[in-house]
């Protein structure tokens, strides 16, 4: 089982899965289509929530037509590569004809440049870093291609310093909210869509230029609470093989709430991570909620 947790490697200086370092020339060479639209997120933000909202936009809330294969194969995520013979993003992107879902974990500077260049729209999922931390220690304990989380205390210091998958969390977050309004990425926070699910899924709708009536808005909200989600096989991962996952150690699906992080941090741990913070937030404005 182990065999697969390769250490990461570092790519301009984010440290990535050995799967995507290795490819990473032809990762940057692609080129997305000006239709394709762009779901962007650190890991465990709320990418598979904001993915499967997209796709019911997009088929008129017709649960039938998202059930039509696993998010997996539904979204082509951008970068991945994985052991053979699961194929890579960019493969499944070759077989689909845009406009397609892409989704990316990259940070703003890795994205190749053509999403830019072509306007795609973007939209950018970010959630509170505590929660975020604590979702992605569990889910490293069960993805069996990333290095292992070792314990707690520990992983929350390579939380801090940027030594997950993937990179760091701070410089995720800040590289995309200083170029959204040049590249008008739509910047979505877990946090408002726990709060008021309609608001934001109405949100995405008008970024996307959609305009669907009252029930069928109030049918999408229901079809992606936490609770659907969790129980819809095409939307919780179960599909995933293992090596790649072992949702016995710790369901995909796992808890979806704000404010997790409680049943995790002690109070030394909160003070270490909140000076740290506002040290590494300070050059920022974001409007992440702190009182939760
Ligand atoms: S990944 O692997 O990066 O694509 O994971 P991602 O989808 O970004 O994040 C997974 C976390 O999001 C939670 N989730 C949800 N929360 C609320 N409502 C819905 N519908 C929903 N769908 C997924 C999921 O449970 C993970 O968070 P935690 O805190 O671990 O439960």
């Amino acid at each position: 089982e182990t065999m697969y947790r390769f250490p990461l490697i570092k790519v301009r200086g984010v440290p990535l899965r050995c799967y995507i370092a290795d490819n990473w020339d032809s990762i940057c060479a692609f080129r997305p289509d000006p239709s394709d639209i762009l779901i962007a997120t650190y890991p465990k933000a709320g990418t598979t929530w904001v993915q499967e909202i997209v796709d019911l936009l997009r088929h008129n809330g017709d649960a039938e037509a998202t059930s039509r294969a696993p998010t997996p194969e539904r979204f082509p995520f951008l970068e991945i590569h994985y052991p053979p013979p699961i194929p890579s993003g960019l493969s499944r992107l070759k077989n689909m004809d845009p406009p397609r879902v892409i989704k990316t974990h990259l940070p703003f500077q890795l994205v190749p440049k053509g999403f830019w260049e072509n306007k795609c729209k973007t939209i950018y999922v970010a959630r509170n870093a505590k929660d975020n931390l604590v979702s992605y220690y569990h889910f490293d304990k069960m993805t069996l291609i990333q290095p292992e989380p070792g314990p707690w205390d520990g992983y929350i210091l390579k939380f801090m310093k940027g030594e997950l998958a993937w990179g760091s969390w701070y410089d995720h977050v800040k590289g995309y909210w200083k170029e959204r309004k040049k590249n008008n990425i739509l910047y979505v926070f877990y946090e408002d869509m726990k709060e008021n699910p309609r608001r934001e899924v109405e949100r995405i709708m008008h970024y996307l230029d959609m305009s669907l009536g009252y029930d069928v808005i109030s049918h999408i909200v229901e079809l992606t609470s936490f609770k659907s989600m969790k129980e819809n096989p095409m939307a919780n991962y179960s599909s995933m093989p293992t090596p790649i996952f072992d949702q016995s150690i710790s369901p995909f699906m796992r808890k979806g709430e704000v404010g997790d992080w409680t049943n995790y941090f002690s109070p030394a741990q909160i003070q270490m991570f909140d000076d740290d913070y506002k040290r590494q937030m300070m050059d920022a404005d974001i409007p992440f909620r702190t009182n939760i």
